[in-house]
């Protein structure tokens, strides 16, 4: 199974995406996660896509798309994968077009304000990159992460005024790809408001009723 989730900044992609990944038996595969480890390592491209991800800007398309080409020919996505932050625009839809036909693109949706506050509680490891939020999600013990132990941060492009530019970005790059998704009639809307387990059901019902589980 081929699935992509689609939405804001802040939406809860990477959330569901994990989920599903476990319940599915299927790899996850984060481009932004990706990136991350890029810059951390120090890597060339690291150091090429860091200026644009601080700026709340998309990464060239060469490097993403290069990236996720080689990512999907491993072994492991053999039976399938999940997509987490790809495609964000029309030249990468094509080209995971060529790669091969999605089963299902769900689109999370959220606004602007929710988003934003969301961000603004959202920790992560630096280990294991495992996602939580202050509030809605905390860790068991303050600022250690649940499944490594290490230590969680506040991810850089999640201050405010970079949160509101990546959505911008969003606005302007990745949302056409609704219409292009719908107009294939691969695209599952999932409302993004409502708890992680209300809206993780809401996903296993749509995959239920497209007959993919
Ligand atoms: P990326 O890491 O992909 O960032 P993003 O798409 O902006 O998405 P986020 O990770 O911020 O949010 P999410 O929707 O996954 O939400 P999450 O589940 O964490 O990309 C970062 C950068 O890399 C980009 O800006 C760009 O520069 C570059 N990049 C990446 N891919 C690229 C590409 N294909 N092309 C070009 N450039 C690319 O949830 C958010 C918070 O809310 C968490 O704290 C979570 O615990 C909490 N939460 C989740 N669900 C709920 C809920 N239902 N209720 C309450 N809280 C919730």
């Amino acid at each position: 199974m081929k699935l992509v989730v689609l939405g804001p900044p802040g939406a809860g992609k990477g959330t569901q995406a994990a989920k599903l990944s476990g319940e599915l038996s299927l790899p996850r595969i984060a481009t932004g996660d990706m990136l991350r480890l890029e810059v951390s390592s120090g890597t060339e491209l690291g150091k090429e896509a860091e200026g644009y991800m601080r700026r709340g800007l998309l990464v060239p398309d060469d490097i993403i798309i290069e990236m996720v080409r080689e990512r999907v020919s491993q072994e492991d996505c053999k039976r399938g994968f999940i997509l987490d932050g790809f495609p964000r625009n029309m030249a990468q839809a094509k080209v995971l077009e060529a790669l091969g036909p999605m089963d299902l693109v769900i689109y999370l949706d959220a606004g602007e304000e929710e988003v934003v506050e969301r961000l603004a509680g959202r920790r992560a490891c630096r280990e294991c990159q495992a996602v939580y939020h202050l509030r809605f999600s905390p860790p068991k013990a303050d600022g250690r992460c649940d499944l490594c132990g290490g230590r969680l941060h506040q991810r850089e492009d999640d201050r405010e005024e970079v949160v509101r530019e990546r959505f911008r970005t969003y606005r302007e790059r990745t949302q056409p790809l609704v219409q292009y998704y719908q107009a294939k009639s691969i695209l599952e809307k999932v409302e993004g408001l409502g708890t992680i387990e209300e809206i993780s059901w809401s996903i296993q019902e749509t995959l239920e009723s497209r007959g993919l589980i």
